[in-house]
């Protein structure tokens, strides 16, 4: 017992004097700090287009006289799914592999009110000169098998430096109140510890996803009708 004591202290000891090391040190640190730079430069971008959603709601609301955007979440993917993303595809961790590789390090999520606007402000974003579609995944025509829907797009867009442009990607979904509610929820469900889903539930979750799917064409059906009796009004 007392030896195996011993062995830990001396084990403890050797991998602090290696990670303490001058040479180590400096090492990790200059990693640390281009990872930092690099993660600065995906919440830029984040910003650029959060920003780029917010001007078009503000000009929809001026013309149309509602807001197309019910709400904006971002997020910055972290250190561990990233990591965990590249094991998966057998691609080492490196700043070169997560830039060229994986595209949701920066995600914005613009949930809309209705299905209508997903698409007049997905095609306003990608009018845009400085925005690059490199993806279109459309959920909401073709969901998912599990009854998933929303619409993906991966854009690049510029970020403006002291000294230079920069070019970064940035992963897009696009939904409607109704698809993330269930988004949301089928997500909280999914990843519940040491839990499956039995097929019954599966098919609970689909019926779940054809109820949204319905109160958001109905939704939509009746804005149709109130924006038509408007525009008589006007008349
Ligand atoms: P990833 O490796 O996750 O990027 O898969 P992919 O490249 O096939 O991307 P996809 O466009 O299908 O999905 C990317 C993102 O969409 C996920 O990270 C989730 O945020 C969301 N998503 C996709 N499918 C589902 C789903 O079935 N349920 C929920 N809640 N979210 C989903
Ligand atoms: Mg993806």
């Amino acid at each position: 017992m007392k030896n195996s004591v011993l062995e830990d202290k001396v084990r403890e000891r050797k991998l602090l004097d290696a990670l303490f090391d001058d040479e180590m040190m400096s090492w990790s640190k200059g990693i640390l700090e281009r990872y930092n730079r690099l993660m600065a430069y995906y919440r830029c971008a984040i910003m650029e287009v959060e920003t780029k959603f917010n001007v078009l709601n503000e000009e929809f609301s001026l013309r149309y006289d509602r807001n197309p955007i019910s709400g904006i979440k971002s997020r910055l993917k972290k250190l561990d799914s990233i990591k965990e993303k590249l094991e998966r595809r057998d691609l080492p961790l490196t700043l070169d592999t997560i830039e060229e590789h994986i595209h949701d390090v920066a995600g914005v999520r613009v949930i809309c009110s209705f299905v209508d606007d997903v698409y007049l402000l997905a095609d306003a974003l990608l009018k845009q000169d400085d925005i690059t579609l490199l993806e279109k995944k459309d959920y909401i025509a073709n969901p998912k098998p599990n009854g998933y829907r929303s619409l993906h797009l991966i854009v690049t867009v510029p970020i403006f430096l002291e000294h230079e442009k920069r070019i970064m990607q940035v992963e897009i979904q696009l939904r409607t109140i109704a698809m993330d509610f269930w988004a949301s929820l089928e997500h909280q469900l999914r990843y519940k510890k040491d839990f499956d889903f039995t097929e019954e539930m599966a098919k609970e979750l689909q019926d779940c996803a054809d109820l949204s799917a319905q109160l958001d064409a109905r939704m939509d059906s009746l804005r149709e009708h109130v924006e038509s009796e408007n525009t008589y009004d006007v008349e």
